[in-house]
């Protein structure tokens, strides 16, 4: 007997609805292959929501996607929205979606495949034989979430935002980043800035004393400016690296980028339980919408991840990771990805060919 999963969906703005569409026709043959039943309901949320109802997230998108086994997500944003004040912004309903859905822990994968090796910026002798690294982000904490303000002074106005943990959200998240490295390679890098920051301070100190309960996991320590720099000198030595909300921004990006594209990209964002969204690491990329030319990969690949951390579905997950590798294997890129000799094809065909290879 196959079991029911309630996903909600939100397409969101610019490439995300049809990115999101060849995600869910992969899901589509995933439920024929494995006899699950995955039930799906579309949500507003950023630009479209703010078009449609005035403000980025709805309350009744929040209440769904509480009512939901996991969320999928495509992108929000774009420049329609961009004169808008801080708060109202398409970004919040990002933040809104993490903050009040409790999703903590952000995990994003950054893995080379050997035949998108040629889209790698850095030089084959940098790359060796794989380039796979596991970015473990905190999500609802530090500096996104701590308290903020304008105020005029004499002097003119001022601005601030504050970088803010306590012991708790570090544990948790270092929890977590210990528990993906014993099923990696057993190395957990966390990045901070304790030479300068008294919060990073704190974040070693806890770190330290939750990698005493992984005896089996080899830990050190790099300050960001550091690790940012070995990200692209050597890129090899990392397997899972461990930090703040700040930090994991900038650096995911930087690991995204040397796996050749953003578009490849796929996230979990977890907290307590098995709930989870589930969404591209890119961006709503506005100038390729309706264009048939963004790449599905990463939303598809989110969908893998889905089933493996919410539904517990690791076979269904692994079956659509071949199915990416094999059309890469035969030799299909979207724009992004595409190299001399190879098949130029556009989202819908790439999405497609994934399902037919599953
Ligand atoms: C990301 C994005 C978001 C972030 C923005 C759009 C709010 O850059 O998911 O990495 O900074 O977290
Ligand atoms: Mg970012």
């Amino acid at each position: 007997m196959g079991e029911d999963f309630k996903i909600a969906v939100i397409p969101g703005d610019g490439i995300g609805p049809e990115v999101v569409r060849e995600a869910l026709g992969v899901l589509e043959k995933i439920a024929v292959t494995s006899g699950h039943r995955f039930t799906t309901k579309e949500l507003l949320a950023g630009g479209c929501a703010i078009d449609a109802t005035g403000r980025p997230l709805p309350p009744e998108t929040i209440a769904a996607c509480r009512e939901s086994d996991a969320v999928l997500l495509g992108a929000v944003g774009g420049g329609k929205w961009d004169g808008l004040p801080g708060d109202q912004r398409p970004e919040m309903a990002l933040l809104g979606l993490r903050g009040q859905l409790g999703l903590y822990a952000n995990l994003r994968p950054a893995f080379l495949y050997q035949q998108l090796k040629e889209a790698c910026p850095l030089k084959p002798e940098i790359i060796g034989d794989q380039i796979d690294l596991m970015v473990v982000r905190e999500l609802t904490g530090g500096i996104y979430f701590g308290p903020r303000g304008r105020s005029k002074q004499d002097s003119g106005e001022q601005a601030f935002d504050t970088e803010i943990y306590n012991e708790g959200e570090v544990e948790r998240i270092a929890r977590i980043a210990f528990d993906i490295a014993r099923q990696r390679n057993s190395k957990v890098t966390s990045v901070d800035k304790a030479n300068i920051l008294e919060s990073s301070r704190l974040w070693r100190e806890v770190v330290i004393r939750v990698s005493q309960d992984f005896p089996e996991v080899k830990l050190n320590h790099l300050y960001v400016d550091n690790a940012a720099m070995q990200m692209v000198r050597d890129p090899k030595q990392f397997d899972v690296i461990v930090t703040s909300n700040l930090f994991g921004d900038i650096l995911s990006d930087e690991a995204g980028m040397i796996t050749g594209s953003i578009g490849m990209l796929p996230s979990a964002s977890l907290g307590e339980g098995n709930f989870g969204l589930y969404e591209p690491v890119h961006g709503s990329a506005p100038d390729l919408a309706g264009k048939d030319q963004a790449n599905p990969l990463a939303t598809i690949l989110s969908v893998a991840m889905m089933l493996r951390y919410s539904f517990n579905l690791s076979a269904e997950a692994a079956a659509i990771e071949q199915a990416v590798e094999r059309v890469l294997a035969a030799g299909y890129r979207t724009g992004d990805i595409m190299s001399p000799g190879k098949t130029l094809v556009g989202t819908e065909q790439i999405g497609k060919l994934v399902t037919s290879f599953i």
